[in-house]
Parts: structure tokens; C-alpha cells; sequence
């Protein structure tokens, strides 16, 4: 029997301009998984540590997944998988693509099939709508490439990896509450304004065009979402003091990660970074919410295998 653990990053998705087609990879924050290759056919999840969430493969992302992975790409081998969460669900930080992400690379590594990462995304979106009730690959896509991805289209997966300067560092606030992202996609707006669309979508461009000209400054000016996040602010306690003390603190944007509770900021160096952090204890010292905070710069490496061994008894 061979096993793997496989570390597969979080995520920060949206990134203001871009809801559901936008993300980023983030640094030393993510789940693990131990995938056991067995010689009877099948999946199964033999342990999960860190969250409360069923066992029954048909009801767990990375258990849907992995099986979407295994009805296209047969095996006469089993899999047994052992979840170890460590960021939570409804976090705002990819919890269920970096599951999504994590069982079908790593059974796709434990066959030595070395596929397309665009044809495991398919599988990974499989397991990400299981949990959010629509498919999206903005989380999906980071986490299994790394960087700061775009998915410019995702019936046919056109997906593309975008540049970014090198001195960007992303604070993140964590409230310990769970949102349920299926619940905040049902909170917005089916229907949007064109002018609200001529400005996201202006935002949209600059900010590509910034990320590729390594422009702070123009970055910073199109870090603005017109469209989800009045919706969303509400369900984040102390979201616009937040913002307030991020801008005062120098960051270059701010925004809800994903569809929250958790909240990120993107600074240009690690001391604006730290200063963006110090600021965000600052506001919920005052609340009677447990919070955690962190920096990341973002990681090029997406998803990958740390640990390998052979049990032969
Ligand atoms: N783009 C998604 C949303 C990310 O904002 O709903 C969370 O899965």
C-alpha cells in the first residue's frame, strides 16, 4: 500500500473586481490529506480531523470529487482518504476547493497518471458545487496552480495564470463564524445595473493591466467590487471599520475574501502588511468575536505531495 499526504493551499477568491473568476494561492495556510492507495476498488474517507463533516463519500466534497476523478478515469486500485482540516469551512478562504483540489491530485498522483491540471479542475469543480451549490473555479484554480489565476471561461476551462508584482503581501482577518457561501451567492443581485457593470468591469481591466506592469498604484485604484459586496458587508461584523482602518493603514485594497466571513488586504510590502494586521486586532479587540489574523505573500507552487511512504506488513 502506498500513501501520500498532499498540503493543498487556501484561497482568497473574487479579489473585489473579479467574483467568480479571480484568485489567489496563499502561503503556509491550508488542508492537509493522506490518500492510501489500496488494491480493492472504491473510495472511502477512513478519518476526519479538525471539522465536523460526513464521512459519506456522496456527501463530501473531497469524496465527490474524487469520485467524478475515478468515472473518467477508471482503476482497478481503492482509495482511502483521511481529511485533516485546518482551515474551516465557511471560512472565505477555499476550505472546500482545497478538499476538491487535494483528492483528485493526489489520486491522480497515486496512479502516476501525471494528467492535465485542467482535467483535474473538472473533477475539483464537481466537488466545489456539491458545496456551494453552483460550479465556480475561482478557488479551485489557484489552489491547484498557484499564484493568481482568471478563469475567463469555465464550460470550456480557459484559464489563465496572470503575472503579479513580486512585493504584494495579503493580511487576512478570520471571525470565527461560518457563512455558507451557498446562502451569500442567494443574497445577490440577479440583476445589475450596466453602469454598475461598466465600473467592475473597467476595475477589472485596470487591474490586469496593473498586475502586468507591476502599476501599486493602479492596482490599488481598481481594488473596488461594485457588485457583490454591498450585498455581503452585513453578514461581516465590523466590515466597514475594517476597511476604514485597512486604507488608513496604507493597504493598497480590501475586500471580502470569497464570500466571507473571512476579509483580506492586499499591501505592497511586508511592513504595511504588518501595520494592515496590527489595525484589524485593533477593531475586533473591541468585539466579542474569537478572530485569527494572518500574512501571506502569494505561493507559486498551488497544491503539491510533501510526504510519501509504503506500508508493507
Ligand atoms: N466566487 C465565490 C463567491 C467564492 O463569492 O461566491 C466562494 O466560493
Amino acid at each position: 500500500m502506498k500513501s501520500i499526504k498532499v498540503m493543498s493551499p487556501s484561497s482568497v477568491a473574487n479579489l473585489s473586481c473579479g467574483y467568480d473568476i479571480l484568485g489567489i494561492c496563499l502561503d503556509h495556510v491550508g488542508d492537509e490529506m493522506i490518500i492510501t492507495k489500496t488494491n480493492s476498488p472504491g473510495i472511502s474517507i477512513t478519518n476526519i480531523k479538525g471539522a465536523k463533516l460526513s464521512y459519506s463519500v456522496d456527501k463530501n466534497v473531497a469524496g465527490i470529487a474524487a469520485k467524478s476523478y475515478l468515472s473518467k478515469n477508471p482503476s482497478k486500485f481503492g482509495f482511502e482518504i483521511e481529511i485533516i482540516k485546518k482551515v474551516a469551512a465557511g471560512s472565505g478562504l477555499g476550505s472546500s476547493a482545497s478538499s476538491a483540489v487535494a483528492a483528485v491530485y493526489g489520486i491522480d498522483y497515486l496512479l502516476e497518471r501525471n494528467s492535465n491540471k485542467i482535467d483535474l479542475i473538472k473533477h475539483a469543480v464537481d466537488g466545489e458545487q456539491f458545496a456551494s451549490g453552483e460550479a465556480h473555479a475561482d478557488n479551485i484554480a489557484p489552489t491547484m496552480f498557484g499564484g493568481l489565476t482568471l478563469v475567463r471561461d469555465l464550460k470550456t476551462l480557459d484559464i489563465l495564470n496572470l503575472p503579479f508584482p513580486k512585493d504584494l503581501f495579503i493580511t487576512i482577518l478570520h471571525p470565527e463564524i461560518e457563512l455558507k457561501t451557498s446562502i451569500l451567492r442567494n443574497v445577490l443581485n440577479k440583476k445589475i445595473s450596466i453602469k454598475k457593470v461598466v465600473k467592475q468591469t473597467a476595475n477589472l481591466g485596470g487591474l490586469i493591466s496593473g498586475l502586468y506592469s507591476n502599476d501599486y498604484q493602479l492596482i490599488s485604484r481598481c481594488l473596488v467590487d461594485e457588485i457583490v459586496e454591498e450585498r455581503r458587508a452585513s453578514s461581516i461584523p465590523g466590515f466597514y471599520s475594517l476597511k476604514e482602518s485597512a486604507i488608513q493603514n496604507g493597504a493598497l485594497g480590501f475586500g471580502i475574501s470569497g464570500s466571507g466571513p473571512s476579509i483580506f488586504s492586499i499591501s505592497k510590502g511586508k511592513k504595511t502588511a504588518s501595520s494592515v494586521k496590527k489595525g484589524f486586532e485593533k477593531v475586533y479587540s473591541q468585539k466579542n468575536i474569537s478572530f485569527k489574523t494572518f500574512i501571506s505573500k502569494i505561493n507559486y507552487e498551488g497544491v503539491k505531495v510533501f510526504e510519501q511512504w509504503f506500508t508493507i506488513v
